[in-house]
């Protein structure tokens, strides 16, 4: 007896692109041509983001994070570390944060603290996908694309053990016994 692991389809292409137009259109009306960076946070949100700021219109720049969480044993929460800070000037900047999914929540709010930091006019989170199942600490979402529920997701970005990042529909990972 051993396992198999299969993918179901939970988002196609053509309903990404829908969500991404519409949450395009909320951030161009929202910004009204206001000059924006875009920070997204690797690797996950890397397509997204592409698809994204290629609907914005005002003029912006674009910059990635490195974030990685790691649990200790001894505490609940987990503790997020940077493994690429941002590069470009921030201060006085509008900031739009593009995420891939957020989950417990902990890595979107440590960025959204950390990036307040570098001093910008503003900094807003904009989401692709929210499993709002297992949140651990409270986190305001300005643009959320879609809310799923609480299962492992891969592709548009999104992978499993760094693979199923190049798939064009959001898929769920299933393990399905095998006699
Ligand atoms: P959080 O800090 O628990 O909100 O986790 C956010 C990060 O965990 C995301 O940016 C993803 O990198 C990863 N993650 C959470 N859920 C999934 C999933 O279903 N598939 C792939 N990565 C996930
Ligand atoms: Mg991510």
């Amino acid at each position: 007896m051993g396992s198999q692991t299969t993918l179901k389809i939970l988002i196609d292409s053509q309903n990404i692109e829908d969500v991404v137009c519409r949450l395009a259109d909320e951030i161009n009306r929202d910004y009204n041509g206001k000059p924006l960076t875009v920070i997204g946070v690797l690797c996950g949100s890397f397509i997204f983001l592409a698809d994204l700021v290629r609907k914005l219109k005002m003029p912006l720049d674009v910059d990635f994070v490195g974030l990685s969480s790691y649990g200790d044993g001894r505490e609940t929460t987990e503790h997020i570390h940077m493994t690429k800070c941002p590069g470009c000037e921030l201060a006085g900047r509008e900031v739009l944060i593009v995420e891939d999914i957020t989950d417990t929540g902990l890595t979107s709010a440590f960025l959204t603290e950390h990036l307040k930091r570098y001093k910008p006019a503003s900094v807003k989170l904009c989401v692709l996908l929210d499993k709002p199942a297992r949140r651990r600490v409270s986190l305001h979402i300005d643009y959320l694309g879609l809310t799923v529920p609480d299962e492992f997701l891969v592709g548009y970005g999104l992978d499993y053990a760094g693979k199923y990042r190049n798939l064009t529909d959001i898929c769920i990972l299933e393990d399905e016994a095998e006699c």
